[in-house]
């Protein structure tokens, strides 16, 4: 079995590295975009990486809103891409 951290997005299982970000983690996978604008439905995802411009909000655990930038990837957490809005 590969080594690395599995989590989830969308229920699909993925492998984080030691340290990786959820927006890092899923950039790498290309799994983009984040989630699409409310307002204009233009593709959304992380743009700063550093937890200033609010671009990575996603679903994490059942809690929606979490910045990915922000969040490391633990064992079994589970994502989910908020695609329409
Ligand atoms: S990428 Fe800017 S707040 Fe997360």
């Amino acid at each position: 079995m590969a080594e690395g951290i599995q989590f989830d997005v969308d229920g699909n299982a993925f492998l984080a590295q030691p340290g990786e970000t959820v927006a890092s983690a899923m950039l790498r996978l290309q799994l983009v975009p984040f989630r699409f604008h409310p307002v204009d439905t233009s593709p959304r995802g992380p743009f700063c990486m550093m937890g200033v411009c609010h671009e990575c909000l996603i679903e994490v655990d059942g809690k929606p809103g979490q910045q990915a930038c922000l969040l490391p990837v633990v064992p079994g957490m589970s994502v989910r891409r908020p695609l329409n809005g």
